[in-house]
């Protein structure tokens, strides 16, 4: 099994769980929390990316993949 392991919510943000290293354009660490998951925003709505803020629920955004 993966070190991380990143979920695609039905509805929402990208759950991802494991030691990882986030960064922005310039290389610069963003905040997670060890041992817990981070969640990111794949809607675009969240006020404070790249971290989902809940937003999504909101919006009026399709959520679902594409195949
Ligand atoms: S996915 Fe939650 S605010 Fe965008």
């Amino acid at each position: 099994m993966a070190d991380v392991t990143i979920t695609v919510s039905a509805n929402g943000s990208l759950k991802v769980e494991g030691d990882i290293d986030l960064v922005d354009a310039e290389g610069n660490a963003l905040p997670t929390r060890e041992g817990k998951p981070i969640y990111l925003c794949r809607c675009g709505q969240s006020e404070n990316k790249p971290f989902c803020d809940g937003r999504h629920k909101l919006a009026d955004w399709d959520p679902t993949l594409g195949s």
